[in-house]
């Protein structure tokens, strides 16, 4: 197996499927309030890829080795729940924090984004755990470069979310995308700086750091799917698709309701 280099015609399809999964969330964002299920979100969610978008959730029947067909259109992973959240009929309470990851299929290419919400009003940990994870991402994106190495993007995550006193989630990691879901490389959220892949124009890749409020431990559920912090810790994750360009990166899921980089990014 190797890494995919996307050219051209191809680099226009990424384009396309990203900006389509960064308006699902944009479309479910008014949406995201106490009461409301999260098998409401994804009923809402897969009439809009469907209908609307002309678009195939990537996530349904997904089952890759090792893992029965995933159920639903999209992840809800909720407080404690770190990713792959299965909707349910469980409604979302005020407070509550919740991760909606959102991957669309549009003429063969994959799109995967997902963004943190606060049902209601948040508690001030949750909202600094929801931004400092939201900061974490960007730091690994910041790193994005030629000739950089995916292991610059792993300690930047790294160091900044364990410097704030969280924990980074370590069996799961960001991925590169194209004509498949999961592509090599594996993008690590942690690691030294210099070592990994090397960066190469035309790659296109995953980074979504999970982020525990308490230790970086997981345990999975009997679903075979949920997975959660072993402590009950809070959890935060968000992800974005990135193409690496040939002075740095293009951040390819934005949409009108995409969030604004931190001031770090944006100077
Ligand atoms: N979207 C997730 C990711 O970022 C993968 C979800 S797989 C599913 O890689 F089957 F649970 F949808
Ligand atoms: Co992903
Ligand atoms: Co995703």
């Amino acid at each position: 197996m190797t890494i995919t280099i996307k050219t051209g015609a191809e680099i226009d399809g990424m384009r396309q499927a990203c900006r389509l999964a960064s308006e699902v969330l944009d479309y479910l964002t008014p949406h995201i309030k106490p009461g409301i299920t999260t098998n409401e979100i994804d009923r809402l969610a897969h009439d809009y890829m469907v209908n609307v978008q002309g678009c195939i959730p990537a996530p349904l029947n997904y089952a890759p080795s090792g893992y029965a067909p995933y159920p639903k259109s999209i992840c809800t992973s909720v407080n404690h729940q770190i990713c792959h959240g299965i909707p349910s009929d469980k409604a979302l309470k005020n407070g509550d924090i919740v991760n909606i990851d959102i991957t669309v299929i549009k003429d063969g290419w994959h799109g995967d984004t997902s963004r943190m919400f606060i049902a209601g009003e948040g508690s001030i940990a949750a909202k600094r755990l929801c931004n400092l994870t939201y900061e974490a991402m960007w730091k690994g994106i910041a790193k994005v470069k030629p000739g950089a190495r995916l292991g610059d993007v792993g300690h930047a995550i790294q160091t900044f979310v364990e410097n704030a006193g969280f924990s980074v989630v370590r069996e799961f990691c960001g991925h590169g995308i194209g004509l498949k879901f999961h592509e090599e490389p594996q993008v690590l959220h942690y690691g030294r700086p210099g070592t990994a892949e090397e960066l190469v124009p035309g790659m296109t890749f995953t980074i979504e750091p999970m982020v525990n409020a308490g230790k970086r431990d997981i345990k999975q559920l009997g679903d075979g799917w949920t997975i959660v912090t072993k402590d009950h810790s809070l959890s935060a994750q968000w992800e974005h698709t990135v193409l690496v360009t040939e002075t740095g990166y293009e951040v390819l899921t934005l949409s009108a309701g995409s969030p604004q980089p931190p001031a770090f990014i944006t100077g």
